[in-house]
């Protein structure tokens, strides 16, 4: 499992870097590049540009500015997560139960962006990316908690944070991986 997944993302660090040394890049053709490792290149590519400092960005500026936005939506999903916490007396306990342990685990996810924004200001892009994948796998742990309950207005309103937490997540993993080819 784990050396197969090593194999993988061998291939994808390879793939990665022929795409990037293929021809000489802006940092628009470097974005796109970069972008299409992603789950969702378009997501990535729209994500990146809606920065205006990401024009002359480097790599790895680019990458600090994605985890910027990680953790900025995971503290969101915090906030969020906590006035949900607050209705108490309008939800089932075991509902309550779960949102709770929602919260403990978007708790551990903002750590995690920040532990890989810490690992990123030492380039150690490999401990980035360890954080960000924990970071992912909170965000579904919370998920599959509230999907287990069976409350589908929550499951909708979790999911709209769920899937743009973790796809940022998913970014700042392809731009890190392409900062350390760069770098
Ligand atoms: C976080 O919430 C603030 C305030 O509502 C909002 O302005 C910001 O865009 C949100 N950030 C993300 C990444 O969703
Ligand atoms: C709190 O519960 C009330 C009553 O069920 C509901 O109308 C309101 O939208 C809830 N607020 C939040 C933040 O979920
Ligand atoms: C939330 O994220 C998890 C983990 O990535 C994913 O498996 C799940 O399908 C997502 N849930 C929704 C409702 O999008």
């Amino acid at each position: 499992m784990k050396s197969s997944s090593a194999r993988v993302s061998y291939v994808l660090f390879s793939l990665l870097l022929v795409l990037l040394l293929s021809a000489p890049s802006s940092s628009a053709d470097l974005i796109e590049k970069a972008c299409r490792l992603a789950l969702d290149s378009d997501a990535c590519v729209e994500t990146i540009k809606s920065f205006p400092e990401s024009a002359s960005a480097t790599v790895p500026e680019l990458a600090i500015i994605v985890l910027q936005l990680a953790s900025q939506k995971a503290v969101n999903v915090t906030t969020h997560i906590n006035t949900l916490l607050r209705n108490a007396s309008s939800l089932d306990p075991i509902v309550y139960q779960r949102i709770d342990e929602c919260s403990v685990h978007f708790q551990d996810a903002v750590d995690m962006v920040d532990n890989s924004k810490a690992a990123l200001s030492v380039q150690a892009y490999d401990d980035v990316t360890r954080f960000l994948t924990i970071a992912e796998g909170d965000a579904a742990a919370c998920q599959d908690g509230i999907r287990s309950v069976g409350s589908q207005d929550l499951v909708s309103e979790l999911a709209t944070f769920n899937q743009s937490f973790k796809r940022l997540c998913n970014i700042a993993i392809v731009i890190t991986k392409a900062a350390k080819l760069v770098n």
